[in-house]
């Protein structure tokens, strides 16, 4: 069975547009436990746009499913990771003017930054994981680097069209069986949907899907109601 990990970033981003103590996504990694998340997916960015440290903190010490925690390879957030100790660590790319991750990691042309990264985060036995494009050379290189499994990058099959998304998914296709043929554990993510989700999840040996922005805006519409209607009771008393 394919396990599903929630990324719970934009209940932060929502909190973080108001600087306040809600919605916490430490409540919301409990609520999607309770809806059958296999594991938690959160990314502690450089600048802190939405995960805060204090969430680190908190997931690790209430998440009872898998902790995946996302981060760049700098010093400072890995040496995060390697205090906090999540189950995974997913290594991505950041740039500050990105609105989400971009494009997967240049595994192949590192320059030693990523073999750091790993070399520290296994030395902490904590399973690693590399976000890439479903590029054979990136597969090879991560398999050389000796990480335990590959996220493949699924944003540009979600944007595609037609033909378009039928060779994307070929591409992510060919790179999964690479991934599997050099021993490595299967993941896919970014841009994943309630209709978009079926083929990758198709996809010989996929593991695991991380699935965040439809997620949150799907608990954004099937909860509307209900809150409004919270509130109108409340006010309905006031008289
Ligand atoms: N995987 C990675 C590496 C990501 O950076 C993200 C976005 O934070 C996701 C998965 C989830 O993507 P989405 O929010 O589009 O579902």
């Amino acid at each position: 069975m394919i396990e599903l990990g929630v990324n719970i970033d934009h209940v932060a981003t929502l909190r973080q547009a108001r600087k306040t103590y809600e919605p916490d996504p430490v409540v919301a990694a409990a609520l999607a436990e309770q809806g059958g998340a296999d594991g938690i997916t959160f990314h502690l960015r450089e600048d802190r746009r939405h995960i805060q440290d204090r969430d680190v903190e908190l997931l690790k010490q209430t998440v009872t499913v898998k902790t995946n925690m996302e981060f760049a390879c700098a010093d400072e957030v890995v040496a995060i990771a390697c205090r906090i100790h999540p189950d995974w660590a997913l290594l991505v790319p950041e740039s500050r003017e990105e609105v989400t991750t971009e494009g997967g990691l240049d595994v192949a042309s590192d320059n030693g930054r990523v073999a750091d990264a790993v070399q520290k985060l296994k030395g902490e036995n904590i399973l690693v994981s590399l976000f890439i494009d479903p590029d054979l050379h990136q597969v090879e290189a991560a398999s050389r680097l000796g990480v335990d499994a590959v996220e493949l990058h699924t944003g540009p099959y979600a944007l595609a069209r037609g033909e378009g998304r039928i060779a994307e998914l070929a591409r992510l296709s060919d790179a999964g069986r690479a991934v599997s043929a050099a021993g490595m554990r299967l993941h896919a993510g970014h841009g994943l949907n309630y209709v978009n989700v079926r083929a990758v999840a198709s996809i010989p040996k996929m593991a695991e899907l991380n699935i965040g922005h439809s997620i949150i805006s799907r608990a954004v519409m099937v909860g509307m109601k209900e809150a409004v209607s919270e509130m109108r009771r409340i006010l309905d008393l006031c008289g």
